[in-house]
């Protein structure tokens, strides 16, 4: 999603913002820019598409200035131009760039429209340069202008803005997107994403939401919501170089995918408490208290919430409910049996999730957070922090948090069914054992890629593609879809087997690839017999199956066969060749594997 990233100091700012903007391209973007103060001059140089034509056009014309901004741009207010990337400028002074939606653009642009301003852009956010100008214009200095401006503005923003009203001074404020300080000594730097002042800071003060202030070279001087000097405490940054290593890989989803072994070994190490049971490192007395769960997500974390939710009733008899984190809080929902909100979100940034956690906080539910990013909106908002150990994920597809993901939902229903006594201490033992042999089976299972190249190849031919799963298996087949559409465009469908006979079977159609997913579960007859009503209407069936599950299966055109494992951790086993599935598919269609088009890796507008 869109970045921000800024610098005041001695060296020229130019270089330094466009390798802090590169630091943030995994989010996702289409355009980029930088503005830079230099004496007397504002320059502005911007780009469509990648920030290598960002690079080009800055080689051709280099920008002076110790002072700058920079942004990479995700479309929301206007289409994918020139004009439309940040940063956006007024009258050549002024210099913005903003993450969110100004919700009232419409009605600023026409007032400002109508005092003789002219607007280059179809983008919400060139509101704010207007705003900014016509405050210098009228003599104020550069704290006054940015209070006026935050004065008219509603909706959600992080913003920063330069002027050569104010040398060396870099204007920010945030409401509901996040915006970071960088601690630095002899200059200061700000980002929207702590990992883009990794390299040069080890320490960063976050905003909170309607703070503002100014950034010198010699540090920020922050306002919190009633105008007060507000002292944000200084953390050290957690992210780090590796971030932008691929380690070998040609892909950072290829890497990704084969971290998982260890991403969930070290997942299990954090889920263990110091008598050696998984605790998900909750005291007990917090989880006798959980009544009953409601679990939070968007997207691929929503999957892993919904497997949750099987999990969580099925071992701790406690009643669960998932939300789609965009829907919840718009659809007065009632607290019910609940006691508590896990939030789940890799990035800890979803606006959407972070929304419904604040929501759910309102209402008087204790708040989990489930969260990869340590540091994170949601991790220091959240009442406690359940974190995975996926390390940075910077391929647009999930692939290691999902996993991770699930390991401390396992974790969780495995705690609260011993602590609420519906598992019995050896039945908890098993379990537990069971999950300790998952990084070794994730090793094995990702031996599968060859067999799964050949399935690709035979994919794309395709215009369509069905997953089908039951029980736990069947949110697995709403992830698989979801994969595939994500990176290698094709259209794909997850359904429940059991609920094609109600009509998803009419799109079956001779050549139509489906994905059967299958285990050693009590249901496994039920869904081979699903999966023979596909093949038998024309359907090519491939199958994904552990622990020789696809021995009762003679129809299917191949059948990838991963390690044995107690079927409750199927969705875990299996996600592993879902996940290089739609990564080969990709690879097949030449789609950008990291950075699929019009997705963002945090998404952090509505
Ligand atoms: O960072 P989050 O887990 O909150 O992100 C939620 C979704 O945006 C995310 O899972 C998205 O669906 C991924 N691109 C899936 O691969």
């Amino acid at each position: 999603m869109c970045g921000i990233v800024g610098y005041t100091g001695s060296d020229t700012a130019a270089p330094l913002l466009l390798e802090a903007l590169r630091r943030l391209e995994y989010r996702g973007y289409d355009s980029a820019g930088i503005a830079a103060l230099a004496g007397d001059h504002l320059g502005l140089v911007r780009a469509v598409g990648k920030l290598d034509n960002l690079a080009a056009r800055l080689a051709e014309q280099p920008l002076a200035g110790t002072c700058g901004i920079g942004h990479t741009r995700w479309a929301t207010h206007g289409g994918v131009t020139e004009a439309n990337a940040h940063p956006h400028s007024a009258d050549g002074r002024i210099a913005v760039v903003h993450n969110g939606i100004i919700e009232n653009y419409a009605a600023l642009r026409a007032e400002l429209e109508a005092a003789g301003a002219n607007f280059a852009s179809q983008t919400d956010s060139e509101v704010l340069a207007h705003l900014f100008a016509a405050g210098f214009a009228k003599g104020l200095g550069p704290l006054a202008v940015l209070q006026g401006v935050l004065a008219r503005i509603e909706g959600a923003w992080a913003l920063a803005a330069v002027s050569l009203d104010a040398p060396g001074v870099i204007m920010i404020a945030r409401n509901a997107s996040p915006l970071a300080v960088g601690l630095a000594d002899g200059f200061s730097l700000i980002a929207s994403d702590a990992s883009a002042m990794a390299q040069n800071c080890g320490q960063v003060l976050y905003l909170k939401d309607d703070d503002y202030g100014l950034v010198t070279p010699a540090g920020p001087q922050i306002y919190d919501r009633n105008n007060q000097p507000a002292n944000r405490e200084a953390l050290r940054i957690s992210a780090s170089p590796v971030m932008v290593d691929k380690a070998g890989y040609r892909h950072f989803m290829e890497k990704e995918i084969h971290e998982q072994p260890d991403s969930v070994a070290h997942t299990l190490a954090a889920m263990t408490g110091p008598d050696g049971q998984l605790t998900a490192g909750l005291q007990t007395a917090q989880l006798k208290a959980v009544s009953g769960l409601v679990l939070l997500a968007a997207g691929t974390s929503h999957y892993a919430a919904l497997i949750g939710k099987y999990w969580i009733e099925r071992l701790a008899g406690l009643p669960v409910a998932v939300e789609l984190a965009s829907e919840y809080h718009y659809r007065q929902p009632v607290a019910g049996p609940f006691s508590h909100a896990l939030v789940i979100s890799q990035s800890g940034e979803s606006l959407d999730t972070l929304m419904a956690m604040r929501h759910a906080a309102a209402m008087g539910l204790q708040t989990l957070g489930l969260v990869n990013v340590p540091d994170s909106t949601i991790a220091r908002e959240a009442e406690a922090v359940l974190p995975t150990r996926a390390g940075p994920e910077i391929g647009v597809a999930s692939t290691k948090a999902f996993t991770a993901q699930l390991t401390v939902l396992f974790a969780v229903a495995l705690a609260l069914g011993r602590t609420h006594g519906r598992l019995e201490k050896q039945q908890a033992g098993q379990l537990h054992e069971a999950v300790l042999t998952m990084p070794g089976a994730i090793g094995r299972a990702l031996s599968c890629v060859p067999q799964i190249q050949q399935i690709a190849k035979q994919l794309v031919l395709s215009h369509s593609v069905l997953f089908l799963g039951r029980d736990l298996l069947y949110p697995l087949a709403l992830e698989g879809a979801l994969k595939l559409k994500e990176i290698s465009y094709l259209h794909a469908e997850g359904f429940a087997a059991g609920e094609m006979k109600h009509g998803p079977i009419a799109l079956i159609e001779p050549g139509l690839p489906v994905i059967g997913l299958v285990s050693q579960d009590a249901l496994q007859a039920k869904t081979i017999s699903n999966l023979r009503e596909a093949e038998a209407r024309g359907a090519d069936l491939y199958l994904i199956s552990c622990g020789a599950a696809g021995e009762q299966v003679d129809f299917a055109r191949q059948i990838v066969e991963m390690p044995a494992c107690n079927p409750l951790l199927a969705p875990l086993l299996l996600a592993i060749p879902a996940q290089i599935l739609a990564w080969q598919a990709a690879l097949e269609k030449g789609t950008d594997v990291d950075q699929p088009r019009n997705l963002a890796k945090s998404v952090t507008v509505e």
